[in-house]
């Protein structure tokens, strides 16, 4: 499925409608250049499953987690993850087969690691369209 947007709010409302269907132990990937809003894209999703809490990006902590939403949130950045299996140090698996949701920013990094049935998002940019345009495509 591939849907538009045309600014920041848009992104952030098509989080916020994707988290407020979500189901435990859903995985999502999130892949696209620096500054195509994947962080933009979690923080709704947040709100849409309830998180009051301010979310961060966690770029040099790799894993956020949040737990006052419907379901825990487990926000990862896997951009410095050179070695995938650096993510068995944090317990990764644990995270993925668990019952809160996880969104992984740059998870073609750690892609031998994310299991089938994973949702894979994709956000890019194109100039033509504007500064602000972005084709998200999810399959
Ligand atoms: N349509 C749009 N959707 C999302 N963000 C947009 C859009 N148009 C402009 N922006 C801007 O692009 C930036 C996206 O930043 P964001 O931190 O979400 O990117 P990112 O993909 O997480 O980057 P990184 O790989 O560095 O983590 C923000 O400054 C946001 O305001
Ligand atoms: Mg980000």
């Amino acid at each position: 499925m591939v849907m538009e947007s045309y600014s920041a709010e848009e992104t952030f409302r098509l989080g916020e409608m994707t988290g407020g269907k979500l189901k435990p132990g859903t995985v999502i990937c999130l892949d696209g250049d620096l500054g195509a809003g994947k962080t933009v894209f979690v923080k709704g999703v947040a709100k849409g499953l309830g998180v009051t809490d301010t979310v961060c990006s966690p770029t040099f902590t790799i894993l956020q987690e949040y737990r006052d939403g419907r379901m825990p949130l487990y926000h990862f950045d896997v951009y410095r993850i050179e070695d995938p299996e650096e993510m068995y140090e944090i317990g990764f698996d644990d995270y993925l087969y668990g019952e809160g949701v996880c969104l992984i920013e740059w998870a073609k990094n750690v892609a031998e690691l994310i299991p089938e049935g994973a949702l894979k998002i994709t956000i890019t940019k194109d100039l033509d369209k504007g500064l602000s345009y972005r084709k998200i495509t999810i399959e």
